[in-house]
């Protein structure tokens, strides 16, 4: 059986680095109260004319150079994203085009579970990788959120910002990926959601993200410390053979949550939240790659990355990078 081993990790951010005191003198907020209550201290806005595609191809780049692979070598391109550029084509169809790989017509499509979206990819990038489909697949995780906020709603719009994570995952006799579970619950759909649809050529329904924050902050402390333990038993582990939790980076009270679920100390946690904000199915892989490129993150050593998001759908992965 062939493993899905990383060979190589990228991200990017867009240049607008916006910080709580700056959101503070549009909206009725304060870096007091943001700080305290999530973490978030910077978010990155994408520029008018940066879509989902250019942020997640630019990611893609750096992870295909940090793998020494190039894109025509690829076999397979999955985005997780909740914001595509188009309604169709998928958003990874794009970034083949742009990644100038259109002519060899490897498969490329995107999956949607918002904040869990790159855990689906991963593990559904593992499952062709195991099967022998596929050898050398790009998986992203991209966004561009502050288009889908009601940026008067504060107690929305603090939380979110836009980016781009990106891994290369290749066949490898060495462990890899180790374990991955997925779950979803459509009866909590109304916790959040962006609900504006396109029918007749009108948007009908908000388009904006709606959330209702402690009803989700309670679901994801309690979905996120079972989802953990579960990957980790089922895969013959212990806790205390973890060395990284790589977690989603929606909120630093949740990830320390489950961190203390699991008996780690946040030093054993790769947080990016106050830099990056909640950048929905784009945080995982951004913190990974951030987590790799400081040096932090070793070869040989265990990870757990976990996330939850709208639907709800959540999963959590065991890796050996
Ligand atoms: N600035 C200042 N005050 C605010 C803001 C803001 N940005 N937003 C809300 N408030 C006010 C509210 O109006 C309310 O005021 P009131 O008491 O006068 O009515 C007060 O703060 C408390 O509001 P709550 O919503 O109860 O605040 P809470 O302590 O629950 O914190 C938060 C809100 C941060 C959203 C929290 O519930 C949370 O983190 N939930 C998880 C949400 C999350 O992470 N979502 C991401 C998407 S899902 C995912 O990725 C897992």
């Amino acid at each position: 059986m062939q493993y899905a081993k990383i060979l190589g990790t990228g991200s990017y951010l867009p240049a607008n680095r916006v910080s709580n005191d700056d959101l503070a003198e549009k909206v009725d907020t304060s870096d007091e109260w943001i700080t305290t209550r999530t973490g978030i201290k910077f978010r990155h806005i994408a520029a008018d004319h940066e879509k989902t595609s250019d942020l997640a191809a630019a990611a893609a780049r750096n992870a295909l150079a940090d793998a020494g692979l190039a894109a025509g070598e690829l076999d397979l391109i999955i985005v997780a994203t909740s914001t595509p550029d188009m309604i169709f084509p998928s958003t990874a169809t794009i970034v083949q085009q742009k990644l100038g790989i259109g002519s060899s017509g490897c498969p490329a499509f995107d999956v949607q579970a918002v904040c869990a979206g790159f855990m689906y990819a991963v593990t559904t990038a593992d499952a062709y990788i195991r099967s022998g489909m596929a050898k050398n697949v790009l998986v992203v995780g991209a966004e561009t959120f502050s288009r889908i906020l009601d940026w008067s709603d504060r107690a929305t719009c603090v939380l979110f910002g836009d980016g781009a994570g990106a891994v290369v995952l290749g066949a490898s006799d060495t462990p890899g990926i180790i374990h991955g579970k997925l779950k979803a619950d459509g009866n909590y759909l109304d916790l959040l959601k962006t609900p504006g649809q396109i029918a007749n050529g009108k948007i009908s329904g908000t388009p904006f993200l709606t959330m209702d924050g402690p009803g989700v902050f309670k679901l994801a402390v309690k979905m996120l410390a079972k989802v953990a333990d579960e990957v980790i038993t089922e895969a013959g582990f212990t806790s205390d053979q973890i060395d990284w939790i790589v977690p989603h980076q929606a909120n630093k009270r949740i990830i320390e949550s489950t961190a203390k679920h699991l008996g780690l100390g946040m030093e054993k946690v790769v947080l990016t939240v106050q830099e990056h904000g909640n950048t929905s199915a784009a945080s995982i892989p951004l913190a990974l790659d951030s987590g790799i490129r400081s040096g932090r993150i070793q070869r040989g050593q265990r990870l757990l990355l976990e996330g939850i998001g709208g639907g709800f759908a959540w999963g959590a992965v065991l890796l050996e990078y």
